[in-house]
């Protein structure tokens, strides 16, 4: 059945447990999480983007949607606009039956610039008086997403800003977090503490200094009954990145946010964990490895079964780890 972000976040929050948002563009990532979602009896959040909206189409994902729906009836699913950057992204994904968006009005509408509290807080607080109205939910972004080791700077995948932005921009701060919550009404807050989009990261096993999990702490001190939203929260697993290497991918060292480290934000208030990096990661790995291994073969469901399969490994362990499991 289909509910609201609110409603699965307020259930996380009395059982103290976070839920994994995966991002989804086609079949094979739906039928991935849905599968691990029955075998663990976990609720589930799909979300898209605005890539993945203008990649499946409109129709497509909504049909999808509906048909996850149908196949997995025993499964909350929450149908999330992941990054909306306008006011119409935002309502056309809740005419296309999306439950709950995000307004992030960190950046302008050109994805680069940081904006200012006002425009953020201005634009973010319509978003969400439009979307009550009809019984969706909202989430809102305070700070900028990006790493404290280059202060924002490009990401090998695009994300990221011109220059350098400062410490302070790169954090969510209490005092101007509460404000936020109280002037724009939103369900649940994505915070600033280091983490980025992608691969890329950390260079190394991540510490305080560029992962600042206490200031998660003080967030939830500050704002109890804010659900928190953790983005750029791929782990990015060694396992995944050697399979992925030893089939003729490309991957540099990296290194993304330690399972462990999102627990301990899920002791503190974290409800919702965006993970989008992982899935792309070990499909594409078991893709590879299946490709370099049957070089005659022609036929992609021979590669996306094993595809599916990675898929649905990662929900589960993610599903488990987080206490999502058993609460469908
Ligand atoms: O915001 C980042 C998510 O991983 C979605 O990425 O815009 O390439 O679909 P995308
Ligand atoms: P990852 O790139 O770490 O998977 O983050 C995804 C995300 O935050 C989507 O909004
Ligand atoms: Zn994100």
């Amino acid at each position: 059945a289909r509910i609201t972000l609110r409603q699965l976040l307020d259930d996380a929050a009395e059982h103290s447990y976070g839920v994994p948002a995966f991002n989804i563009n086609n079949m094979e990532q739906g039928l991935a999480i849905l599968e691990a979602a029955r075998a663990t009896d976990a609720p589930v959040i799909l979300q898209a983007s605005r890539g993945a909206r203008s990649y499946a189409g409109d129709i497509m994902l909504a049909k999808m949607m509906e048909a996850l729906e149908v196949m997995y009836p025993e499964i909350p699913i929450c149908i999330h606009q992941d990054h909306g950057d306008t006011v119409a992204t935002c309502l056309s994904a809740i005419q296309n039956g999306f439950t709950s968006v995000m307004m992030d009005g960190s950046l302008e509408a050109d994805g680069k610039t940081p904006a200012d509290y006002t425009y953020n807080a201005g634009i973010t607080g319509e978003v969400s008086r439009l979307a009550h109205m009809v019984g969706a939910s909202v989430e809102g972004e305070l700070g900028c997403l990006g790493s404290l080791e280059t202060g924002g700077g490009e990401a090998e995948d695009g994300h990221g800003f011109e220059g350098t932005l400062d410490r302070a921009m790169l954090l969510t701060d209490p005092d101007e977090a509460a404000r936020f919550v109280a002037e724009t009404q939103v369900d649940a807050l994505a915070v600033a503490i280091g983490t980025s989009h992608g691969a890329y990261k950390f260079s190394k096993r991540p510490d305080g200094e560029v992962l600042a999990m206490d200031l998660i702490e003080r967030l939830h001190a500050k704002l109890p009954d804010t659900h928190l939203v953790m983005h750029g929260s791929s782990s990015v697993p060694e396992e995944w990145q050697a399979v992925f290497n030893a089939s003729g991918g490309e991957m540099r060292e990296t290194y993304g946010v330690p399972v462990e480290e999102i627990v301990r934000g899920i002791r503190h208030g974290v409800r919702k964990v965006n993970i989008d990096t992982d899935l792309r990661l070990a499909s594409t790995a078991e893709f590879r490895r299946v490709a370099q291994g049957s070089k005659s073969e022609f036929d992609p469901r021979k590669f996306l079964k094993p595809a599916m399969t990675a898929m649905t490994k990662v929900c589960t362990e993610r599903f488990e780890a987080f206490g999502t499991a058993g609460n469908a």
